[in-house]
């Protein structure tokens, strides 16, 4: 029966400081972790038992995801002292996943496609593993696969430092998605005990004994290892459940919503369990917010983030944010982001009165946990 292992374990330094506090596997994407996501789309292909690699934070991921039983999936975690890489880690669970096929993934990715399909492809390949890959219209900042299109054989697999794009122009190439589906004989391309990259490592080698195929999934896809990716892949991720409810005419939000008199709602918008929104808010579009936020009115919140325990209060404006939980906005405050970068707050925030926070054009500005803003910054 085909097993999974989801690489959970490292450092995500370019989420910092979102990732200071939290596992960036444990980030909620639409209100629920990443890593859960996972594991259900995994589960609903029958795999019914998986490996967690652990590493920076692994405490946490243990705590909140235990032996799986609360997901119906029987999970086994792995003991990486320091991160070994993600090849490292996939050997440390040899043990575990020496007797049939299994998935990899990496746990920072969102998509929303059915398993059982990368199966059927693998099966017909025959070879030692595949690919999840999608086309991109921007490659140069992922892994690019050269393939062979009648055949789906990967020819050649460029790391990003490997890859320049024709006359220095991005053209939409397919990408390594981070989802891979491999045979256990490709332990024996992994050294024990060793710090061991998959991507730059351990599949050149497999390319060039002609092993790899690629599978090009449907649907969306996306990484989330920036600020900028999450918040995307949040909207992504949203308007591909919203599609699929519209069917059944449902939505995003909390049927309890305890929502004032002339706020506005305007979609895609997703508010979790015990929200409260005050008079003349304006929400939407692309907003996600978590449980037990309270926003006060006369507040306009669009492109943003915000996780459970929020405190918002009135005449405020967040547009290209991210507000970690238990962050805290007194009155007349404002987030501004622009279409590259994002004001991000990490958890236990607070921002004092009528503070206006405004992205540079060249990069986000963030705010470390438990900071207290005073001061307008820009
Ligand atoms: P950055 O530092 O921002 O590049 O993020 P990252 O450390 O998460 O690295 P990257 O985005 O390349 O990792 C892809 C996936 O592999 C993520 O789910 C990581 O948690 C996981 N990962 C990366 N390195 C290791 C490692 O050494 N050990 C384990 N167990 N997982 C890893």
């Amino acid at each position: 029966m085909t097993k999974g292992i989801i690489l959970s374990g490292g450092f995500a330094t370019r989420l910092r400081p979102l990732s200071c506090v939290i596992p960036k596997t444990l980030i909620p994407v639409v209100n629920k972790p990443v890593i859960e996501r996972q594991i259900l789309l995994l589960k609903s292909a029958g795999v019914r038992e998986i490996v967690l690699a652990v590493s920076v934070m692994a405490d946490l991921v243990k705590k909140h995801l235990g032996n799986g039983e609360k997901l119906g999936i029987k999970i086994e975690y792995t003991d990486e002292k320091n991160p070994l890489g993600t090849a490292g880690a996939i050997k440390l669970a040899e043990d575990y996943l020496k007797d049939d096929d299994f998935f990899i993934l990496n746990g920072d990715v969102i998509f929303n496609f059915d398993f059982k399909e990368m199966i059927q492809a693998h099966d017909r390949y025959k070879g030692l593993g595949v690919i999840a890959s999608k086309i991109v219209p921007d490659p140069s900042r992922y892994g690019v696969l050269i393939v062979e299109e009648d055949t789906n054989k990967i020819l050649k697999f460029l790391e990003k430092s490997e890859y320049t794009p024709p006359d220095g122009k991005n053209i939409p190439m397919p990408i390594n998605a981070g989802v891979y589906l491999l045979e256990p004989d490709i332990f024996q391309y992994i050294k024990p005990n060793k710090k061991v990259s998959i991507e730059h490592d351990v599949f050149p080698i497999l390319v060039s004994e002609e092993k790899l195929y690629h599978y090009s999934i449907p649907g969306i896809w996306k990484d989330i290892g920036k600020p900028e990716e999450l918040l995307e892949g949040n909207i992504q991720l949203m308007k591909d459940i919203l599609k699929n409810l519209k069917e059944k005419k449902e939505n995003l939000i909390d049927e309890n919503l305890d929502i004032e008199g002339k706020a506005l709602i305007y979609p895609p918008v997703t508010i979790g369990k015990n929200v409260v929104i005050k008079k003349n808010c304006r929400i939407g579009p692309n907003v996600i917010i978590g449980d037990n936020v309270y926003i006060g009115a006369n507040t306009e919140i669009k492109d943003t983030l915000i996780y459970n325990e929020a405190y918002i209060s009135k005449n405020i404006k967040c547009e290209k944010a991210i507000i970690a939980d238990n962050c805290l906005l007194h009155d007349g405050v404002q987030l501004v982001g622009n279409n590259q970068n994002l004001v991000i707050l990490s958890s236990f925030v607070e921002v004092l009165d009528n503070v206006k926070l405004i992205a540079p054009p060249n990069s986000s500005l963030t705010v470390c946990h438990h900071d207290v803003v005073r001061l307008d910054v820009s």
